[in-house]
């Protein structure tokens, strides 16, 4: 790999500018949790994203092995006694991806606004439970293995990698990338779903013995994207722990898996990009391609050799090199198509890329020295491990099914009220793929039940579910991939029905095995194209919930000087899944 370095690579180093480098924490304390696992954490004072003097939140690592530091941040239940209230896990996918963009962006206590003050969130999570973030594997975010101070390097394809700075002073041309990372060390983080799962039962063991105050009543898992693999595996992991009763470990009494927009089944969902956006399509009636890319993308999905027959292949063998091959084959022939001709965010094919939603503000903020000794941070954040991804990339997990299906049958099976959703504008993990999934799990009665609206205290329709017992599949709508910031009022309900045993459809209903609900079987409600952008928005546009789309006033400026001007332009970092 080759780096673009600029020509000031050759020039002097700035003296003494060691402060770009995080100071190691000094404050923490030290507590022994279940199954052994070292906790080390702090109490984060109030104002850095929960407001409320009266609400507490901690951070901290478990220490899962040696060199593997598990970051989490825990928030306490708003508006209860947090000792009474459930705990819920929120993860995010990636590979690679940091837990804090479901946290700052979706459904934390706080975002972060254009001048990086933080401010309070009406729908977090938090209002409805103890929220705990982890960042997983090691060297995701805030986790970290060993520490060295570095600097980014982009090489020549925009491949970004972590350069150690031996001598611990940046230099000019590092720019502002200089900072405390996790060495790249494949060794020291996880590179498949399923053997990521202990060390993420090791965490919750470490801080559940550590706060177990926190955590009597009843334990909730949620995600998003990747988590399609993560969500699956790590519950049915936990429930086998649980079934072995290994003596000082704590039995997790696992209770609800919300699940949104996620990645379980390649093989059902690369065919779904062509769904999407061919036939039977989405439902903002955008088709945006002619007959011959229409025709191109067939091949490249169902032509002999190329996608679906590379990936079955990886399905039959699981070679690592077969399905990573046939990843990367699906990712740049079939999924990319729709970026290479265009233009559009994956997570939300109403905006085109750079997309200014949801807002990344957050990430400047916990660069700053203030929130890292507030929060004990060890490292600089960065919103993807590189290191992370090209571990998975290795084994081709991306491309596997990893036996997500079966798991979900199964936590059905053992009583676990399993909540799958989808935001409609979402191409990347698109509804109509997550739609098939739900069905293959093949809940008792699923097969059975119809579409209904989903009733919300707006008195607006936000989607429609399809529910059997204690198994759903909601469909969202005017939402991309991360639903609690594009429809937060109907996140928040649905996760407060899911948590609380209650129908989706209503809240109202005590979940039974025999609960059905009675509707269409195809949900067919269309948006249209009224809130499709044809432009791309101005860097600092801001969403607004009920226009589904940019604040007019700002439309009306990108209007006037035709395409907005991109303060913020690949500062944006996403989730991959
Ligand atoms: C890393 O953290 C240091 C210390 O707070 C900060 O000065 C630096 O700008 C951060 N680096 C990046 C790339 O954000
Ligand atoms: C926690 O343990 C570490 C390492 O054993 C020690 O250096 C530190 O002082 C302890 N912290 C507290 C608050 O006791
Ligand atoms: C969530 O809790 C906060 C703090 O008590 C409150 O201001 C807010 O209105 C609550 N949100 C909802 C949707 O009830
Ligand atoms: C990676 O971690 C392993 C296990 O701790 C260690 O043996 C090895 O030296 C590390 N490699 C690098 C490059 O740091
Ligand atoms: C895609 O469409 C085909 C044909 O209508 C259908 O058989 C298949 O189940 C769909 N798959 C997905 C993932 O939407
Ligand atoms: C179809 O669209 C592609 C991509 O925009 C373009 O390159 C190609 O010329 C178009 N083909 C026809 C026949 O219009
Ligand atoms: C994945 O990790 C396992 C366990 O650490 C290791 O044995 C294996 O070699 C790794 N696979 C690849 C392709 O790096
Ligand atoms: C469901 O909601 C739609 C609006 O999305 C509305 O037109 C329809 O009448 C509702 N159906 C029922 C049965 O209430
Ligand atoms: C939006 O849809 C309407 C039909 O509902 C159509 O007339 C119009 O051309 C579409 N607009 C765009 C920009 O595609
Ligand atoms: C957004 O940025 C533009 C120019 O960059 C500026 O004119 C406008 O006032 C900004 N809008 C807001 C709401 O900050």
């Amino acid at each position: 790999m080759r780096f673009s370095l600029l020509p000031a690579a050759l020039s002097i180093w700035i003296a003494g500018s060691s402060s770009q480098f995080v100071k190691a924490p000094t404050d923490l304390i030290n507590a022994t949790g279940y199954a052994g696992i070292n906790v080390r954490y702090k109490e984060v004072p109030t104002g850095i994203c929960e407001l409320d003097p009266n609400v507490k939140s901690y951070s901290g690592y478990a220490d899962v092995a040696e060199n593997e530091h598990i970051f989490f941040w825990f928030f306490e239940a708003r508006n209860q006694d947090p000792t009474e209230a459930p705990l819920t896990v929120w993860i995010n996918g990636g590979p690679g991806s940091t837990s804090m963009i479901g946290l700052f962006e979706e459904n934390g206590p706080c975002r972060v606004d254009s001048n990086g003050n933080p401010y309070s969130n009406p729908y977090s999570w938090s209002n409805a439970s103890n929220m705990l973030y982890i960042d997983q594997p090691t060297q995701v975010g805030f986790s970290y293995s060993i520490i060295t101070d570095g600097y980014v390097a982009t090489s020549s394809d925009g491949t970004k990698s972590k350069i150690s700075i031996p001598d611990g002073i940046c230099p000019d041309y590092a720019g502002n990338t200089c900072g405390s990372y996790s060495v790249a060390n494949l060794s020291l983080t996880a590179n498949t779903t399923a053997n990521a799962a202990p060390n993420f039962w090791k965490t919750l063991q470490g801080f559940m013995g550590a706060f177990p105050q926190y955590s009597r009543n009843g334990f909730h898992f949620s995600t998003e994207s990747y988590g399609g693999h993560y969500g699956p595996i790590f519950n049915e992991y936990i429930e086998e722990q649980n079934a072995k009763k290994i003596p000082g470990a704590h039995h997790i009494s696992l209770e609800t898996v919300l699940i949104g927009n996620g990645w379980y089944d390649p093989l059902i969902q690369y065919q779904a990009y062509y769904n999407f956006t061919v036939w039977p399509g989405n439902t903002y009636d955008y088709s945006p391609y002619n007959k011959s890319v229409q025709a191109q993308l067939y091949n490249n999905l169902y032509g002999k050799g190329n996608c679906i027959d590379q990936v079955q292949d990886c399905y039959d063998r699981g070679i690592n090199e077969i399905c990573s091959a046939a990843d990367s084959f699906c990712a740049n022939f079939v999924e990319s198509i729709y970026d290479d001709y265009l233009g559009r965010d994956e997570y939300d094919m109403r905006e085109f890329v750079p997309d200014p939603f949801p807002y990344s503000y957050y990430q400047d903020y916990l660069n700053t020295p203030k929130v890292q000794s507030a929060i004990g941070a060890f490292q600089n954040i960065s919103g993807s491990s590189s290191a992370v991804y090209n571990a998975f990339t290795a084994t081709g997990d991306d491309s596997r099914e990893s036996g997500t299906i079966e798991a979900l049958r199964k936590l059905v099976a053992q009583g676990v009220n399993v909540v799958l959703f989808a935001g409609d504008a979402d191409y990347n993990c698109n509804w109509l793929g997550n739609e098939v999934v739900a069905g293959k799990v093949q809940a008792p009665g699923f097969e059975n039940a119809g579409y209904i609206n989903i009733t919300t205290s707006d008195s607006i329709v936000h989607g429609q579910v399809k529910q059997a017992g204690h198994f759903s599949f909601s469909r969202i709508y005017e939402s991309g991939h991360e639903v609690p910031f594009y429809q937060p009022l109907a996140a928040l309900e649905l996760f407060q029905r899911a948590i609380g045993g209650k129908d989706i459809a209503t809240g109202t209903v005590k979940l039974v095995g025999s609960y059905l609900t009675h509707g269409t079987a195809k949900s067919t409600y269309r948006e249209g194209n009224a809130t499709m952008q044809f432009e791309v928005l101005p860097g600092n546009s801001t969403y607004n919930t009920m226009l589904n789309g940019p604040d007019k006033i700002q439309r009306r400026m990108a209007d006037a000087r035709g395409v907005g001007i991109l303060s913020h332009a690949g500062r944006k970092f996403k989730p991959g899944r």
